[in-house]
């Protein structure tokens, strides 16, 4: 931000330039992230963003954003204000970091043809799930199979009834506690034996979504109410709310709409997907040396049966090791996917990025001036950003922040026509 403010009083400032952002410091009341926001660029455009920064808390559960947290997780009103702000129904809308897939379950009920991807099976299962509308029948079946599912698993647990334990489940007994894991094991066995078809896999990922809850270390498991039965009506509600969830998405969408299309890959390379065929990409990559998405999911990995190994391998911003190397790899990686964006974006298209600051060799990064200067190498003009601080709960990371802001940015850029 001080490189921005000091290149304005060479008299660069005044509108936005491709080369140059003018900052603005503003205060806005915020009612979930709150604090002051930063904005540059062109004025208009960056009023717009400054919206997304302004949650409606009503949405956080709406439609099926509620069915499963998700580290990193978009807010379902950043989405939907940036799909209605900077698209039309019926464009083509991208977000090759996907996670949980909230773009996508709102680029579809606001009638876009939507694409996602990401390099982890688990958030491509979530995100098909939560979008997958399933029918009334569908729906009814997910009810009934999860009730019965439950019925079956709680009355096993209370009876004491041993399951088989899977030969995985070993280092188990250190997340949950014995009585829990059991259940837990009973649950999985029975949903095991239902078929792979869409029922199916949201039941798996209802299993997945209720996994962390029951952890040792969480509230439940501190406060040892963890009583025989409970984790089984939880997944039973949970199937519930999804069915609900589907079932506002289905009325939401707009007849004819096509489901997004979702898939595992790899944001450093997109090749499958044509040149110029996106009207909005609109993402969340992982910000540097934060997340270790593979990390932080492999309880739900294992207990999905998921192989970890290629997102391990492919994913981005995974670790900062203060070292040189992982320092290259993220600004090559960073390239590579920002250029597969340019690559599939449309002439004028938007491209609008979420992103924080990160770790990078050790050191803070300001992640909006790095992105910005990397995407107009590549064809992506930067037009205008909002920041906003969000200090570290981390202590490491508070560590290495020390007397510097750490911020999360909305920047938009448009592919040059
Ligand atoms: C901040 S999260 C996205 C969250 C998402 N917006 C949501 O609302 O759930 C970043 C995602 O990037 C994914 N990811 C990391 N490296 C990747 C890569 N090389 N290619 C594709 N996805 C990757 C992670 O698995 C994670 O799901």
């Amino acid at each position: 931000m001080e490189r921005m403010k000091k290149r304005d009083h060479k008299g660069e400032g005044g509108k936005a330039t491709p080369s140059v952002l003018r900052v603005e410091r503003r205060k806005q009341a915020f009612s979930v992230f709150g604090g002051a926001v930063e904005q540059a660029g062109d004025h208009e455009s960056a009023l717009a963003l400054a919206q997304l920064l302004t949650p409606d808390p009503g949405l956080a559960r709406a439609l099926t954003h509620g069915f499963h947290s998700y580290a990193g997780r978009m807010h379902p009103f950043t989405a939907r204000t940036a799909i209605a702000r900077f698209s039309q129904p019926g464009q083509d809308v991208l977000d090759p970091f996907c996670g949980s897939g909230t773009v996508l379950v709102e680029a579809m009920a606001a009638g876009r043809k939507a694409a996602g991807s990401d390099a982890s099976p688990l958030a491509v299962i979530i995100a098909q799930v939560r979008s997958t509308t399933l029918g009334p029948e569908g729906r009814a079946r997910l009810v009934e199979s999860a009730r019965q599912i439950a019925e079956e698993a709680a009355e096993r647990a209370r009876k004491r009834q041993r399951p088989d334990i899977p030969q995985w489940a070993a280092r188990e007994k250190d997340r949950f506690f014995p009585h829990v894991a059991l259940e837990l094991y009973g649950l999985r066995a029975l949903i095991g034996e239902t078929k792979e078809d869409d029922v199916g896999r949201a039941l798996r990922a209802g299993l997945s979504s209720i996994l962390v809850k029951f952890m040792r270390g969480s509230e439940e498991a501190e406060a040892r109410r963890i009583g025989r039965g409970v984790p089984s009506h939880f997944f039973a509600s949970r199937a519930e709310e999804l069915a609900r969830g589907l079932e506002a998405l289905e009325r939401r969408t707009p007849e004819g709409t096509l489901p997004p299309r979702i898939r595992v890959a790899d944001a450093r390379d997109l090749s499958p997907l044509a040149a110029a065929g996106f009207d909005l990409i609109l993402s969340s990559p992982p910000y540097a040396g934060t997340y270790d998405y593979a990390e932080h999911h492999d309880v739900r990995f294992l207990w999905l049966g998921l192989p970890r190994a290629n997102l391990d391998r492919v994913q981005v911003g995974a670790r900062d090791e203060g070292l040189g190397s992982a320092a290259q790899r993220w600004l090559h990686d960073r390239r590579r996917w920002l250029s597969e964006m340019a690559r599939v974006a449309r002439r004028g298209a938007a491209v609008i990025l979420q992103v924080g600051d990160g770790v990078v060799a050790g050191a803070p990064e300001d992640a909006a001036q790095a992105v910005e200067d990397e995407a107009r190498r590549l064809g992506l003009v930067p037009v205008a950003r909002v920041s906003q601080a969000r200090p570290p709960h981390d202590y490491r990371l508070r560590q290495i922040f020390e007397g510097r802001p750490r911020r999360e940015h909305i920047v938009l850029l448009r592919k040059e026509s």
